[in-house]
């Protein structure tokens, strides 16, 4: 069970009790005002942080405790821990640790697989995976935007970069909210490779050819995403405006392409294809879907309540 003492408490409470720790070891650390350690848990190591100066907040499993000068906070191995700064100056402390141990031996989890459980509905995972292309795709864009010689192109990809960032932050947001975690490195071989041709010195026709835009009737894919009906109405929401917004990207490069390269532009089924009727139709589609959820969720509610679940893990140590 998670500990915190603060300095008060040290007084009457001078003994922890500890399973773990043998050779001890002993880590300075100091946040930032505002910074926040990598979450983690790891099996067989016990930490026991002792603050020195500074304001803060710690995180072990689903507890949180304030914390300041004189705080002493037990973490019991393979319990979850994260610092967070809260306050205006340096956070100072020691962790102290039993180091003694095989590190190949330690089962290491950051936040998003400590907290995961085998009934996470499997669209977490798929919106992880958005998070972290868009992620990648709003740098790519940004970097596409510097390369072009055209400046009305470029301000056209300016501005698809900050709608790519803006989509990874509100999935990400989604999924904090959900309680999980995104792994910015979970983005797809071949996307990787596209998204970082986007950046290179290469001409805009052959970039545009290369993300497929001449294309886009056969390759979109968005609505597929819809198909799980086990997605909750507020991330359904937030996926048909994805979807929408996506396409009107589509849209927007394949304008841009015709009246840069005229005949010589791929063919424009794409955007032709994706028009804003099949927009709506999705968009309709998928208001059916998040009210027959809510519908579901409600009866649901009744005998038993969905139960939320934590997220996947990640990896750090003990700071
Ligand atoms: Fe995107
Ligand atoms: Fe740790």
């Amino acid at each position: 069970m998670a500990q915190v003492w603060q300095a008060a408490d040290h007084v009457n409470q001078g003994i922890i009790e500890s399973t773990e720790l043998g050779q001890v070891g002993i880590a300075a650390a100091c946040l930032a005002p505002g910074e926040v350690t990598k979450g983690h848990s790891h099996t067989l190591v016990e930490e026991i942080n002792i603050f020195k100066s500074g304001m803060g907040r710690i995180q072990i499993d689903d507890a949180f405790f304030d914390v300041c000068e004189g705080s002493v906070a037990v973490i019991k191995a393979g319990e979850f821990h994260e610092i967070t700064n809260s306050g205006d100056e340096n956070l100072e402390y020691v962790a102290v640790f039993n180091s003694d141990v095989d590190k190949d031996e330690i089962d290491f989890k950051e936040r998003a697989e400590h907290f995961a459980t085998d009934d996470c509905p499997a669209y977490y995972d798929l919106l992880s995976k958005i998070a972290a292309g868009e992620c990648q795709g709003a740098i790519a864009f940004k970097a596409w935007a510097a390369a072009t010689p055209n400046p009305d192109f470029a301000k056209v990809l300016k501005t698809i970069a900050i709608r790519e960032a803006e989509h990874s932050a509100a999935f990400e947001k989604r999924l904090c909210e959900l309680g999980q975690a995104v792994d910015f490195n979970d983005v797809d071989p071949k996307t990787k490779e596209n998204l970082e041709f986007l950046a290179s010195d290469a001409g805009d026709l052959e970039k545009i050819k290369c993300l497929g835009f001449d294309d886009l009737g056969d390759k979109d894919t968005l609505s597929a995403l819809l198909r799980d009906r086990s997605i909750d109405p507020i991330t359904g929401a937030l996926m048909g405006r994805f979807i929408a917004e996506e396409r009107d990207t589509a849209r927007m490069v394949n304008e841009c392409c015709q009246q840069m390269f005229g005949d010589e532009a791929p063919k424009a089924a794409n955007t032709n294809d994706v028009t804003l009727g099949q927009v709506c139709e999705a968009v309709t589609s998928l208001t059916g879907l998040v009210q027959e959820l809510q519908s579901e969720i409600r009866q649901m509610q009744t005998p038993k309540k969905a139960k939320a679940k934590p997220a996947k893990k990640a990896k750090a140590a003990a700071r």
